[in-house]
C-alpha cells in the first residue's frame, strides 16, 4: 500500500507515546505509523493492543541508541518525519541512575538526529517535506519561586496559581536533576541540527502528564495504586511543591497540529494553566479513589506519609503556554476535575494492566534498578 507520509514515532509503547501513535494510526489511515520502541520496563505494547492490527501501523523493537539500525530503517520505510519521544523519564531514576539518562536521552537523540541527516541529504528533495519534531519537558527550564504559597487567582489561569513567574519559550535553560539536564543536552543537539545543517526541526516542552498507561512509578499511577491495595502514599517533603498538570490525550492534540503546523526551528510551550501542589492533589486523588471504591470520605487519608524530600527537589513547575494557542490555536480540553476522574476510573478498571506493570519482568526489572549498587 502506497503511504502518503511515513513517519517513526520513538517511545510509542510508553505512556505519552501510545496516546500519539493511538491518535496519528486512526486520525491519519494515509499515513504509514512506525512505533520504534526498545521495550524497556516502560514500554508496554499492551497500550496499544486497539490499534496494533491496523494496517498503516508497524511496530520495530530497537534501541535509539542503535545508530546502525536506525540507519536501516530510514530508507527502508522512507521515513518523512519523526516524532521523538523515547526517554528514560523519571526524576527518581535518573538520581540514582544518571549514566542510562544521558546515554539514552542524549546519545539516542544524537544518534536519531545524525541518521535523519545523513538519511534526508541522501535523497533528492534533501529536507524538503521532512520533519524532525522532539518532544521535551518543562523541567529544562529549572525550578519558579513560590510567591504566593497560599495561591491566588489569576487571569491567566482556570485554577489558582503560586508564583508570578511561568516558563516562557525564551526562559533561560537551568536544569537541576539528571533527568532535566539530559533532556536539555538532548533539546540543544536538536536546535544545532537545524542552526548548522538546516534540519526542519521543532522542539516543544510540555508540563506533567496524567492519565491512562502512566507507568506507576509516577505520582498519580501510584498513588491510586497505593490506595487500592491500602499501602503507604509517600509525599516527598512536606508536600508544598508545585506542578501544572495536563491531561496526556490534549498532549497529544497538540503534538498533532505541531507536527503538520508548527514553524521549524520554533519551540513551542504545552500546559494548562493547571497548578497543584502535591498533598493538594493527593488528596483530590484520595477522595476520587474512595468514592469510587465505595469506601468512607476521608477513609484512606491515613495513608498519606511524609518521607524525606527528593533531592535537589524543583519547587514549582507553570507553563505559559499562550505562544501555542495565539499561533495554532491550541488549548486544552479538559477540565482538571474531569480529567482525574477519567483516569482514577480508568486504572481502577484497569487492574490487569496494572497487576502487569507491576509484577513479573517488570518489577525484576524495576527492583534491580532500585537495589544499591
Ligand atoms: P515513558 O517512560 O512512559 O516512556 C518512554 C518510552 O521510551 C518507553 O516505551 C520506553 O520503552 C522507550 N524507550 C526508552 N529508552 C529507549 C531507547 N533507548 N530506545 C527506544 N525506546 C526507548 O515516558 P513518557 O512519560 O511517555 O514520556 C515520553 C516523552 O515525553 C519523554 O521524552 C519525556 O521526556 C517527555 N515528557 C514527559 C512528560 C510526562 O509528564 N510524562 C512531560 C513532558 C515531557
Ligand atoms: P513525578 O510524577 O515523579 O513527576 P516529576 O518529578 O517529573 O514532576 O512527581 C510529581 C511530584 O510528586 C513531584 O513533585 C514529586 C512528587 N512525588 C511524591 O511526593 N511522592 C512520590 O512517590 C512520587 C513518585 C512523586
Amino acid at each position: 500500500m502506497e503511504f502518503k507520509r511515513s513517519i517513526i514515532i520513538t517511545g510509542g509503547a510508553g505512556f505519552i507515546g501510545s496516546h500519539v501513535v493511538r491518535l496519528f494510526v486512526n486520525k491519519y489511515p494515509e499515513y504509514h505509523i512506525i512505533n520504534l520502541d526498545k521495550l524497556t520496563y516502560a514500554g508496554n505494547l499492551a497500550n496499544l493492543k486497539d490499534i496494533e492490527d491496523r494496517p498503516n501501523y508497524t511496530f520495530v523493537k530497537a534501541d535509539i541508541c542503535d545508530f546502525d539500525t536506525i540507519m536501516a530503517l530510514l530508507p527502508e520505510y522512507h521515513v518523512d518525519g519523526i516524532i521523538h519521544l523515547a526517554a528514560e523519564s523519571h526524576v527518581d531514576r535518573s538520581i540514582k541512575d544518571p549514566f542510562t539518562f544521558a546515554r539514552t536521552n542524549v546519545m539516542g537523540t544524537l544518534s536519531l538526529l545524525q541518521a535523519a541527516k545523513l538519511y534526508w541529504e541522501s535523497l533528492p528533495e534533501k529536507y524538503e517535506g521532512k520533519r524532525f519534531y522532539h518532544i521535551s519537558t518543562d523541567e529544562v527550564y529549572g525550578a519558579l519561586e513560590l510567591t504566593h504559597p497560599e495561591g491566588v487567582k489569576s487571569d491567566v489561569s482556570a485554577h489558582e496559581v503560586y508564583g508570578d513567574e511561568f516558563f516562557l519559550e525564551t526562559t533561560k535553560y537551568n536544569p537541576h536533576s539528571p533527568y532535566s539536564a539530559s533532556k536539555a543536552s538532548s533539546d540543544h543537539f536538536v536546535r544545532a541540527f537545524h542552526d548548522t545543517y538546516g534540519m526542519p526541526t521543532v522542539v516543544t516542552n510540555c508540563s506533567n502528564n496524567y492519565g491512562p498507561y502512566q507507568f506507576p512509578e509516577k505520582l498519580i499511577p501510584l498513588f491510586i495504586n497505593n490506595i487500592r491495595h491500602r499501602k503507604p502514599l509517600p509525599v516527598y517533603g512536606k508536600g508544598e511543591n508545585v506542578r501544572d498538570w495536563l491531561y496526556v490525550v490534549d498532549h497529544a492534540r497538540a503534538i498533532d497540529v505541531i507536527f503538520h503546523e508548527g514553524k521549524t526551528a520554533e519551540t513551542y510551550n504545552i500546559g494548562g494553566f493547571n497548578e497543584w501542589k502535591n498533598i493538594d492533589i493527593i488528596k483530590v486523588i484520595i477522595k476520587t479513589v474512595d468514592r469510587l471504591l465505595g469506601n468512607p470520605e476521608g477513609y484512606s487519608l491515613d495513608l498519606i506519609t511524609y518521607v524525606t524530600d527528593r533531592m535537589g527537589h524543583d519547587l514549582r513547575y507553570a507553563i505559559d503556554s499562550r505562544k501555542l494557542k495565539a499561533e495554532l490555536g491550541w488549548e486544552p480540553s479538559l477540565q482538571f476535575e474531569e480529567g482525574i476522574e477519567k483516569t482514577v476510573r480508568w486504572y481502577l478498571d484497569h487492574q490487569e494492566w496494572m497487576d502487569n506493570v507491576t509484577s513479573g519482568d517488570y518489577q525484576k526489572y524495576y527492583d534491580n534498578m532500585y537495589k544499591d549498587r
